[in-house]
């Protein structure tokens, strides 16, 4: 690894970036040699995708330099992918070679079962979707001695998927090429990186091997000291009469489900990619087509869901894929903020003032420590993770009576987390149903009273009390039991 004898591959100095009335990227330095994997953490908006995009040459800094070892080539897996949509995945694999189905199956198929690779891309769930990223940046390296950056890829993926990644990126090193890894999961920082750079509010903060870092001291640096929440959930059980209930629900990688899912309670939902556990909160939303035999809200039967009709009945959701699905980009986040929802259609909401409204923004803002702290801006120009914070901040906002979370925590840093965390809770508390699909099993024990592990489209184990626990969710998640 890294020895220190290794050529820098990518060197970068001094590097500054400013936004109007802020300051991104402030005097930033560090290098990669080959062989290396430096990770780069920090909160969010503590400046890491613009970092990354200035490598990419999507921003030009405003001071500083970035060179490359001759015949360095920089590899990127982005934040938000970067694929086109409307292309499928065969074709988004070969933007600059003429297309390969064969060569695309056999890329995707390393991460788990081959899914739809002649779809538009824009229809893959967030995980696929970052499968197919992964391995376009991974494909065509025509020189060893390349550098791979990697924008919080891992986020939507599971551990098998994350192993299958691990494993190819060290090959990568072995054979001398250098790594930038971004990444919230301090874990698989520990796990993977030789070296950790941490940025803080733009500034480098900390350059250290991984060696003397523990998970303690790198939070610490994260957060500047700042405490970090460590708390478990106390399981609850619930009765009384579903608020939701679900019989025979498919669609998508969902084959067969039954669900209930009663007032005040958090239902995990678990299982590796393929699974049906990213499928599920958006097809019982009725954003994604599916069918059931019988469903039924607060008692009623709901026969043909549909984002509109769950509003109504006070379901919300939170999709995987919020820079997408959930906001709209061009507004400020604010507007995304109080955007009427559930509220007019409720009539609770119909006459809030511009001035309660603005305190109300100012009030989430503060809550789920969205920076920079304006909620004027526009909604496009947040970080990934904080924009996350908004799209969440507003579906709790609302009281919804069913709460569908899909990754709710996904590129949040640890503050934000905490307080996430918290108001879902609250939400519990106060009522709402909430289910929470995620590929994160310390999120699921430390939210849910019961975890549904799904395999190949079913439910393969309810796991609660002292049943739920990591080594269970991943053994259940891979049929090892
Ligand atoms: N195009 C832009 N215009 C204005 N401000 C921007 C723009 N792009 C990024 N910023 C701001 O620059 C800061 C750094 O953002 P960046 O995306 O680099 O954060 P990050 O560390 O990647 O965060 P996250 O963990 O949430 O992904 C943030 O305050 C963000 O709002
Ligand atoms: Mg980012």
């Amino acid at each position: 690894m890294a020895d220190g004898l290794a050529p820098a591959l990518l060197r970068v100095t001094d590097l500054v970036k400013t936004f109007p009335g802020l300051t991104a990227l402030d005097h930033v330095s560090l290098e990669v040699r080959g062989g290396e994997v430096v990770a780069v953490v920090g909160h969010n908006g503590s400046g890491k995708s613009t970092l990354v995009k200035i490598l990419a040459g999507a921003y030009a800094a405003d001071g500083g330099a970035v060179v490359t070892e001759e015949g360095t080539e920089l590899h990127f897996i982005h934040q938000d992918l970067a694929l086109i949509g409307e292309l499928t995945a065969v074709e988004n694999l070969a933007l600059y070679k003429s297309p390969d189905p064969d060569r695309a199956c056999e890329l995707v198929g390393r991460f788990g079962p081959v899914f739809d690779i002649e779809a538009p891309v824009r229809d893959l769930t967030p995980a696929q979707r970052a499968v197919v990223a992964i391995s376009r940046a991974l494909d065509g390296w025509t020189h060893p001695a390349n550098v791979v950056v990697l924008d919080e890829s891992t986020e939507s993926l599971h551990k098998t998927e994350v192993d299958v990644l691990f494993d190819a990126v060290r090959r990568l090193a072995a054979d001398g090429a250098g790594v930038v890894f971004v990444s919230h999961r301090l874990d698989e920082v520990l796990t993977l990186a030789d070296r950790v750079v941490v940025l803080r509010d733009g500034r480098k903060v900390a350059d250290e091997p991984v060696a003397t870092l523990g998970h303690g001291r790198l939070v610490e640096l994260i957060t500047g000291g700042q405490a970090a929440m460590a708390h478990t959930h106390e399981t609850t059980v619930r009765d009384g009469d579903p608020v939701l209930t679900v019989r025979g629900l498919r669609g998508g990688t969902v084959e067969h489900l039954d669900l209930d899912l009663r007032p005040g309670e958090i239902v995990g939902v678990a299982g590796v990619l393929g699974s049906g556990r990213e499928a599920l909160p958006s097809l019982l939303y009725g954003a994604a087509s599916g069918a059931a035999d019988e469903l039924t809200v607060s008692g009623a039967p709901y026969p043909r869901r549909s984002p509109g009709g769950s509003l109504s009945r006070g379901i919300a959701f939170v999709p995987g894929d919020r820079a997408r699905h959930g906001s709209v980009r061009d507004l400020t986040a604010r507007e995304n903020l109080t955007l009427p929802q559930l509220r007019t259609l409720t009539g609770r909401f119909g006459n809030l003032s511009a001035r309660r409204e603005h305190a109300e923004a100012d009030r989430l803002f503060t809550t789920y420590q969205v920076r920079p702290a304006r909620p004027e801006q526009r909604f496009a120009l947040f970080s990934g993770g904080n924009q996350q914070k908004i799209v969440m901040a507003r579906a709790l906002r609302d009281d919804p009576a069913v709460l569908l979370l899909d990754e709710p925590t996904q590129g949040v840093d640890i503050g934000a987390k905490a307080a996430i965390y918290d108001a879902v809770e609250s939400a519990a508390a106060a009522g709402t149903a909430v289910l929470v699909s995620s590929s994160d099993a310390k999120e699921l024990l430390r939210l849910c009273d019961r975890v549904l592990v799904l395999r190949d489209g079913r439910c393969a184990a309810v796991l609660t009390g002292t049943d739920l626990t990591e080594h269970r969710l991943v053994t259940e998640g891979y049929g090892l039991s």
